[in-house]
């Protein structure tokens, strides 16, 4: 079956058909900007014009940089403000007439990863920590996410949010070495390996694809390996997990 991915990221909007039953992309993907400002209104005219480009039906999953319960934003850390509380799913139906399913973003991106890369449907906790403009999480019992763990806004060593420390933003912005920044993002995961013993992580984001420059600066003794999925990831698993979902 194929389905319609929307990654909706503060710089860019992209999106892709899925065949969820394999997790390929079955189309050249299609990049707009996000509008300036980027507010649910304006978002949901590229949603629109996204689907058109597609030619899309039925349902379709759609990804966003925040916590989102049940298609409802609930946080706005890196996108316009006017987002929280606003019911994305009953809006983009609306511009749409599609049925519509929104999730966090990193939650998407390791559903794909689980199902399709590294998490190759692993069992016990697995955590998944996407590193870019922020740090997202998406975490796993026994294969079922724990949705909205946002472990990238803990308060860590003093820094609040600890996203605003090791993110890979944050490495290019400070000029940091990989040595240099592959050691914060050690301490943070040594750290949630206290509070929650996983069993694996899988590092993704853009910086996965550069394992080769950081992963053996890791001194975690928790099994931690790449993403395998790329860019992609969060089309794809917001396409699987909307094909998933119960009708709205
Ligand atoms: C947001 C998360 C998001 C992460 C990655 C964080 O700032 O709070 O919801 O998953 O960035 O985009």
């Amino acid at each position: 079956m194929s389905v319609l991915g929307i990654d909706i990221g503060g710089s860019g909007i992209k999106g892709n058909l899925v065949d969820v039953e394999t997790g390929a992309l079955l189309a050249e993907r299609h990049r707009i900007d996000t509008p300036e400002p980027s507010t649910p209104d304006m978002v949901a005219d590229v949603v629109a014009e996204m689907v058109r480009h597609f030619d899309a039906s039925g349902t379709v999953g759609c990804t966003f940089p925040a916590i989102v319960r049940r298609g409802v934003a609930l946080s706005a850390a890196n996108v316009d403000k006017s987002w929280i509380g606003t019911d994305a799913d009953a809006l983009f139906e609306e511009r749409t007439g599609l049925s519509f399913h929104m999730y966090n973003d990193a939650d998407a991106a390791a559903v794909a990863e689980m199902k399709f890369g590294a998490g190759n449907g692993g069992s016990g906790v697995v955590i998944v920590i996407t590193l870019g403009t922020g740090i997202g999480s998406g975490m796993f019992v026994d294969g079922v996410l724990v949705p909205n763990t946002e472990f990238g806004h803990l308060h860590f060593e003093g820094h609040a949010p600890v996203e605003r420390w090791a993110s890979a933003k944050v490495r290019r912005a400070e000029g940091l070495s990989w040595e240099e920044w592959a050691d914060r993002v050690d301490r943070f995961l040594i750290h949630l390996d206290r509070v929650l013993t996983p069993d694996l992580f899988i590092m993704g984001g853009g910086v996965s694809r550069l394992w080769g420059d950081w992963g053996h600066f890791l001194t975690t003794t928790v099994e931690t390996v790449p993403a395998e999925l790329e860019n992609e990831a969060g089309i794809v698993g917001a396409a699987l997990s909307a094909s998933l979902a119960e009708p709205r």
